[in-house]
């Protein structure tokens, strides 16, 4: 049993003593919880795995085994969802719309062969695009629609920029171009609403930021179930809901309440299982950190200072500080402002009365979930103070897909 942050240090550090570092890891144990955890959250709705936020094919075959409440992946890219089919994964959702024709040809050839394949789309262009190419196979294939869940308040834009379809209204005429075509089908409606999903509203410091966020999200959730209520109202008043397979809606930031809305049937997650360091930052849930990696002390250059080796691996997105790493293990380690944590050497300030010698490891989380696996060949993984075995990331298959 794994208690305080020192236990864990000298639990992680004993049972990955001997691995070569650096080497990312994950904490089964503990991602067995989060899996447990996440299935609980999802109230009656299924949960579609985000494969960006695993990148690894052993996980996600851990959490699709573990419950019948987790159905499909939505995944990122054409050449991701054709590697997942050959893996023997099934029921994917590509969660972005695909544009180069070769590539959606082949997955339409898949869907030929009984596959599970849906693409996404959000305008005529998209929809004629895999017309096209669906006539040309002579195959019927899936479309979802993705409807936006973002808020526009005077001055500010709260949520992302994907979709235009913003309302049943402009839903409609695409919608109505699926359902003429031959050779298209409806199969979904999504609505990710990163807006709650995605964006933290306890980050540490920033009180009057957090009330603000969390007051907007408030008031936005309730605008996000009257928007994608309207759709699936509007789809079942032309008559195109009876083929709908799923409603998907949010992610594992929004779990509480995409769950309690009647029309979905499915909530997209993929963070909350290896929860990263953004994941911390958040009022109504918290999972436990499942995943990390490890570097090495390699010198001291002052007594109260020691440097790794590496470690330097920033997230994605809009850059600010919560995108960097976070020292995680032993506590009383600082990264320092104006090094960060490094590409080659990562210099790490040592609280008074911890002692660390070279050669010891440091632990860290990175911020976002899947990226760490775009850095590490394999994940060791950790269960019961043994290492059980070494998943193959993305990065490891030599995938590399964005
Ligand atoms: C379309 C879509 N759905 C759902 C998610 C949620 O994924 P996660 O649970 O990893 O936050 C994302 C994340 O970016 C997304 O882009």
């Amino acid at each position: 049993m794994q208690t305080t942050m020192k236990d864990t240090y000298a639990y992680y550090k004993t049972a990955f003593a001997g691995l070569p570092m650096p080497f990312a890891f994950v904490d089964l144990d503990r991602l067995d919880r989060n899996i447990a955890a996440i299935a609980q959250a999802a109230g009656h709705k299924k949960v579609r795995i985000a494969s960006k936020s695993i990148r690894c094919p052993e996980i996600m075959r851990r959490i699709l085994a573990s419950s019948p409440v987790y159905q499909g992946i939505m995944c990122y890219t054409a050449d991701e969802a054709a590697m997942l089919i050959r893996e023997g994964f099934d029921d994917l959702l590509l969660g972005y719309p695909q544009w180069q024709p070769d590539r959606i040809a082949e997955l339409v050839r898949s869907v030929g062969e009984g596959r599970s394949i849906t693409f996404m789309v959000d305008c005529a262009e998209h929809v004629q695009h895999l017309e096209r190419i669906a006539a040309e196979q002579g195959i019927v294939v899936p479309l979802c629609l993705d409807v936006d869940m973002s808020a526009d308040y005077p001055g500010l834009h709260f949520g992302v920029w994907r979709s235009p379809l913003a309302s049943w209204e402009q839903v409609r005429p695409v919608a109505e171009l699926i359902i003429a075509s031959p050779w298209l089908k409806l199969d979904g409606i999504m609505g990710y609403e990163a807006q709650i999903a995605g964006l933290g509203d306890q980050v540490p410091g920033k009180p009057l930021k957090n009330s603000v966020i969390r007051w907007l999200k408030k008031r936005s959730i309730a605008e996000v179930a009257k928007r994608r209520r309207e759709v699936v109202e509007g789809l079942e008043a032309i008559g195109a809901s009876e083929e709908l397979r799923f409603v998907n809606a949010g992610g594992t930031g929004s779990m509480d309440s995409s769950r309690l809305e009647a029309c979905v049937t499915e909530i997209t997650a993929g963070s909350g299982f290896y929860s990263p360091g953004l994941f911390d930052a958040y009022s109504g849930f918290r999972y436990e950190p499942a995943a990390g990696y490890a570097v090495e002390i390699v010198r001291r250059p002052r007594p109260d200072i020691v440097t790794c080796m590496g470690g330097g691996y920033t997230a994605s997105g809009a850059v600010g500080i919560e995108k960097q790493a976070q020292v995680y293990l032993p506590e009383g380690l600082e990264l320092l402002p104006l090094e960060g944590a490094g590409e080659v050497q990562t210099p790490l300030r040592v609280k008074r009365g911890l002692s660390l010698s070279l050669g010891d490891p440091v632990f860290f989380r990175h911020a976002k979930a899947g990226e760490l696996c775009e850095r590490f060949l394999q994940l060791v993984a950790v269960s019961n103070g043994q290492v059980v075995g070494e998943y193959v990331t993305y990065r490891g298959m030599g995938a590399c897909f964005v």
